[in-house]
């Protein structure tokens, strides 16, 4: 599908974005080993969250809309086939980490964007920890138990982090994962709330052997890298009023709205409350000033990693030099996205500079409509979208039906607020 976007004078109205997609995963997967039926509003409607229902149906638990029928941490059985995790990296990673403690054997496969992502920083600590783990194709699981070790991860990454949990709960001893960067930390929030043996002290998470898991009954909070595209636009656009109903505001997800707010964007938080013991908000975004380009170094591009290609969006229009560095892990998510962005800013007349681990972008420069490519990619589709926003001329996003991914209604939601 070519979406063709426009460019808009004000952005205006009140929306609430998708679930939360990494909390959505981690309800599927640990509302499936708890002892008891789990109910859990507001999944994330995006086709990643449904791969990791099909794979939990498929290893035999039972889900239906928000229900999860928990089979209890010892109750999954094997699939008859190749688990698909489809598009999504968060699924193929988690899910191996839980399967690599089963004692049967599974085989984890995916589209053609997911088979060429890494797979190897998630078998070799499971093969540490006395798992059977095969990379290509991916094949985990049948031999147990498994030893509790220390990990000290080379790459920050959540999904490392939580498959080495998931497969903690199932191993002898204590299993810690120490990183230089907080990462975001749903695993562990959730499994504390299920009443498991989890340890968080700064950069090091840590869990023991649990025998069982607590049901959870909750709603998910509104996915933050979603509200992240409006938060943008919204502080792009001149004049707009954007209101994000029941946004999840975990501070290992918010650096980006740190970063916005630092160069003088309008971002404010209303009716702060609680939902899956996660902290939520409504925000309130609306155009700003833009005083200074942005600096963002290897930890925090950690730190805000979904969102770094809509903040080269945002750099075009800083004054000054904006470099993005120590970004090196775009290069193997969804697509390569420091080429991707490179390719369709530089179509749109911006003055990016693309190298080994990042981008270096002067601004402010007045962007063009263009025909420009997702790259099958969701995030991409979404941050150029948000440059066709404040383009001269119509912007065409080949490849866009991509933000089925985590967004579906993200087109309609555009509609509505321009
Ligand atoms: C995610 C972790 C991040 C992020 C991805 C979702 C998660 O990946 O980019 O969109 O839900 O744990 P990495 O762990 O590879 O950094």
């Amino acid at each position: 599908m070519i979406a063709t976007v426009r460019p808009t004078h004000r952005l205006e109205g009140a929306i609430k974005v998708p679930g939360d997609k990494s909390i959505s995963h981690r309800a599927l997967i640990l509302g499936s080993i708890a002892s008891g039926e789990s109910h859990v509003r507001g999944l994330s409607p995006g086709a990643d969250v449904q791969s990791t229902a099909s794979c939990m149906r498929a290893l035999g638990v039972d889900i239906d809309g928000s229900r999860i029928g928990g089979v209890g941490m010892s109750g999954l059985r094997a699939s008859a086939g190749a688990l698909d995790c489809g598009n999504s990296g968060t699924t193929m990673r988690l899910l191996a980490g839980l399967l690599a403690a089963q004692p049967f054997v599974s085989e984890l496969m995916g589209d053609e964007s997911l088979s060429r992502r890494p797979m190897g920083r998630v078998v070799d600590p499971l093969r540490d920890m006395g798992a059977a783990a095969d990379w290509p194709p991916l094949r985990v699981g049948g031999k147990v138990p498994l030893r509790g070790i220390e990990y000290e991860a080379p790459v920050p990454s959540a999904q490392v982090k939580s498959a080495l949990l998931l497969a903690g709960l199932y191993a002898d001893g204590a299993t810690s994962v120490v990183e230089s960067v907080r990462t975001r930390d749903h695993t562990e929030v959730m499994l504390a709330a299920m009443g498991a043996p989890v340890q968080v002290d700064r950069f090091r998470s840590a869990v023991s052997r649990a025998d069982e898991l607590a049901p959870l009954d909750v709603d998910v909070p509104g996915d933050f890298s979603a509200a992240a595209f409006w938060l943008a636009a919204a502080g792009l656009v001149h004049g707009s009023v954007v209101r994000l109903l029941g946004v999840g505001v975990n501070p290992t997800r918010t650096a980006f709205a740190d970063v916005l707010a630092s160069v003088g964007f309008a971002i404010r938080r209303a009716k702060p409350r609680l939902e899956a013991n996660e902290p939520v908000v409504d925000l309130e975004a609306g155009h700003g000033d833009r005083a200074r380009p942005v600096r963002v170094d290897h930890d925090a591009a950690a730190a805000m990693i979904d969102e770094l290609p809509l903040l080269a969006v945002v750099a075009t229009q800083l004054p000054g030099t904006s470099v993005i560095a120590g970004a090196a892990e775009l290069r193997v998510k969804e697509s390569d996205r420091l080429v991707a962005m490179a390719e369709g800013l530089s179509a749109m007349g911006a003055v990016i500079e693309l190298d080994d681990e990042g981008w270096t972008i002067q601004g402010p420069r007045v962007l063009e409509g263009a025909r420009v490519d997702a790259r099958g990619d969701h995030r991409i589709a979404m941050a150029l979208a948000v440059a066709a926003l404040i383009a001269d001329g119509k912007t065409e996003i080949e490849g866009a039906e991509c933000v089925e991914i985590s967004y579906p209604n993200f087109f309609d939601h555009l509609e509505y607020l321009a």
